[in-house]
């Protein structure tokens, strides 16, 4: 069986894209065998992998420029022994976010607390929404995920609340956080470095809702 594909993506540098490939796909390697695709170009969840911090998964980079080398882009991933595989993706509208959305069983959407972000945001759905229309499964579905947000603040309240405008479903938030910065200083992740914290959890938390929506259940129910 082809494994399932997780990707994440923004069309924005910064927004916690590699932070949450990292942290979900160790996550989720809990109980199935992982994949981390790294597609984007700087190769910073390649660099991650490399410090050998014991991550539970296996990784490559796999960079797409060429939107004629797609197809063999998709064959190196869809036959992947894993059982899913996490793409983490550049932050621009190129071949391999493309590419990627057609292969997609689902879609993160990290999403940073500035207009700016959300901006990025609504482009990345236009793709989605293109991706769909190409498909005929209906697929992927999406989860946008406000990160690195202090909820405390206004601005933090009020990117929730935009956020929730944008037509697809919002999934568990992920706060700002030190432990993760932390955690990937060493090569580590959250459930590994700091398995009792908040970030802990709140990683946990949407890998559930991640892979109950993998599992053919929709976002929100038992
Ligand atoms: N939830 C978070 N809390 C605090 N810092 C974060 C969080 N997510 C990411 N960061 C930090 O922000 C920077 C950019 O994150 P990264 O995951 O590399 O974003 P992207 O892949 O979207 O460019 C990194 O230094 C990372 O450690
Ligand atoms: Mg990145």
């Amino acid at each position: 069986m082809p494994p399932q594909i997780l990707a994440v993506g923004n069309l924005k540098g910064g927004t916690g894209k590699t932070t949450l490939a990292v942290n979900l796909a160790a996550e989720l390697a809990g109980k199935r065998k992982v994949h981390l695709v790294d597609a984007d170009a700087q190769e910073s969840a390649t660099e991650w992998f490399q410090l050998d911090g014991g991550l539970p998964f296996t990784c490559e980079a796999l960079p797409l420029d060429d939107p004629g080398e797609a197809a063999g882009w998709i064959a190196r991933i869809t036959t992947n022994p894993a059982d899913l595989v996490v793409v983490d993706l550049p932050p621009h509208t190129g071949a391999a976010t493309a590419a990627a959305l057609i292969l997609a069983d689902l879609f993160l959407v990290p999403i940073g607390p500035s207009t700016l972000d959300i901006r990025a945001a609504a482009k990345a759905l236009d793709m989605l929404t293109e991706a769909r229309e190409a498909r005929e499964d209906g697929k992927p579905a999406a989860l946008l995920i406000l990160s690195k947000v202090d909820r405390r603040t206004a601005a933090g309240r009020e990117i929730e609340a935009a956020l929730h405008e944008m037509g697809e479903p919002v999934g568990p938030m992920v706060g700002l956080r030190s432990a993760f910065v932390d955690a990937a200083s060493g090569g580590s992740w959250i459930g590994a470095y700091a398995p009792r914290s908040v970030a802990h959890q709140e990683i946990a938390t949407l890998a559930a809702v991640a892979a109950r929506i993998l599992k053919g259940k929709k976002h929100g129910t038992a």
